[in-house]
């Protein structure tokens, strides 16, 4: 059995003071529960959460890095300064940054790579947009999405990423995947996974991601292929991120 994790995904949101009632309501309520459960915040609020998180259940992490290791790329953060701040994961691929900041398939890859690389675990996003889910090509664009990162990744690798499936026209929408869809997706992503290497197919979590809240958390999560959550807006408020956490 794969353990459940659920990640939030906090966006562009945030302030010091924000954030030190929002982790402190969330580690309060995990007590010394064994969750299994991380943040990826703004880049800026890595060190509060290394200050605050250190020592508690709560893992974290940010929400992009750079594919390269270091130099003249103004803006990038590599990831050896994330494993610097003690982050744990890092989102890759999320489609807000494919969608806003043309990132591509192989560049996702070479994101999920340079994770790798420095030790982090990389959270590949796939999923797709409505126009493609319409025209039924979710299958074809997700197994794109997510074989561009099989094919760069070596041996064992593929053992140590999570994915996401994260329907677009599900962000932040209050449309949810109903749990029989999303299972689809999620079995389709487990059997390309499967192709690469068993083991993999076995250990990789497949999160869900796409307005997941508190009342619909237990349901998706029942399915077979569905590991836990990447969770938007829900993961602003401690009550509901808290709430998620204990529906896995
Ligand atoms: P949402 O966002 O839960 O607000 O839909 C999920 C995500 O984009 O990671």
């Amino acid at each position: 059995m794969r353990p459940k994790l659920v990640v939030g995904n906090w966006k562009m949101n945030g302030s010091r003071a924000n954030n030190a009632t929002l982790l402190a309501g969330i580690v309060e309520g995990l007590g010394n529960g064994k969750a299994n459960a991380a943040v990826c915040v703004p880049a800026p609020y890595l060190q509060q959460c290394a200050d605050v998180l250190a020592g508690t259940t709560l893992a974290w992490g940010a929400q992009d890095v750079s594919l390269h290791a270091s130099g003249a790329y103004t803006g990038d953060v590599a990831a050896s300064m994330l494993v610097d701040f003690a982050c744990r994961y890092v989102i890759v691929g999320h489609s807000e940054r494919r969608a806003y900041h043309g990132e591509t398939d192989h560049m996702v890859a070479q994101k999920a790579l340079a994770a790798l690389d420095a030790g982090l675990t990389p959270i590949v996003c796939v999923g797709e947009t409505l126009a493609e889910r319409e025209a039924e090509q979710t299958n074809v664009v997700v197994g794109k999405q997510l074989s561009a990162v099989l094919e760069l990744l070596d041996g064992d690798a593929v053992e140590r990423i999570v994915v996401a499936y994260e329907p677009v026209w599900a962000i932040g929408t209050g449309k949810t995947a109903t749990p029989a869809m999303a299972q689809e997706v999620h079995a389709q992503l487990r059997s390309r996974l499967r192709e690469r290497s068993g083991l993999a197919a076995e250990k990789v979590a497949i999160l869900y991601g796409g307005s997941m809240k508190p009342d619909n958390a237990v349901e998706l999560m029942q399915q077979a292929d569905i590991d836990g959550g990447l969770i938007g807006g829900a993961a602003l408020k401690a009550a509901d991120f808290l709430a998620i956490i204990n529906a896995a």
